[in-house]
């Protein structure tokens, strides 16, 4: 059997398709055809913005979220994480910006060592805003099944029950200013970050 390639079309099936021109591969577009569906791709093609530090270009999709300002680099104290809600006031929206004093995945300031996380546990929805631990980087135990999340790598499961990272919160940094600006991955307890 003759498996189409690029290029190299069954002789059979030319001509037989309509507005395509005779001599042109079953398997490659016509010139109109690849202007509408790059007309249509383009159309639902999100915002995105890359995490610095992350080698696979962990991307977070921004169109629907609020630009909100956290907190400043200038006021920033390493291994002092500052409280702030991220997406809205609602459930689990409990978050920390934190100063790392290392790099870290999605890191931003000229260390690429700030970084923010949701607080609340993936598994079951524990409690971890009072966990932070300065010497490990992590966020953890939780106090319900002691799940751990490094932070320096986009907040990964180190040890516990826990299977998903803890959702990352992108920043942007205009001057000194931090800016929330998106979220990957979903906080617990919601079908959708923004709806609820
Ligand atoms: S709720 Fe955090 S480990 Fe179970």
């Amino acid at each position: 059997m003759m498996i189409p390639t690029m290029g190299s079309a069954p002789k059979g099936n030319l001509g037989s398709r309509k507005g395509i021109r005779p001599d042109e591969p079953e398997c490659l577009f016509s010139r109109r055809e690849m202007l509408f569906k790059g007309a249509t791709a383009l159309a639902v093609l999100p915002i995105v913005v890359h995490f610095p530090g992350s080698a696979k270009g962990l991307e977070a999709i921004l169109t629907r979220y609020p630009r909100k300002k956290i907190g400043s680099l200038k006021r920033l104290v390493t291994d002092k994480p500052v409280i702030f809600n991220y997406p809205d006031d609602g459930a689990q929206s409990l978050s920390l910006l934190i100063k790392l004093g290392a790099r870290a995945g999605g890191g931003v300031g000229k260390d690429q060592d700030v970084v923010a996380f949701n607080a609340t546990c993936t598994h079951q929805g524990g409690p971890l805003v009072a966990s932070y631990k300065a010497e490990t980087k992590t966020l953890g135990a939780c106090l319900f099944h002691l799940t751990t999340f490094d932070l320096t790598r986009h907040g990964i499961v180190v040890s516990g029950q826990a299977y998903q990272s803890l959702p990352q919160v992108a920043l942007d940094v205009v001057g000194n200013d931090i800016y929330a600006v998106g979220i990957t991955g979903l906080l617990f307890g919601r079908f959708d970050n923004i709806k609820g």
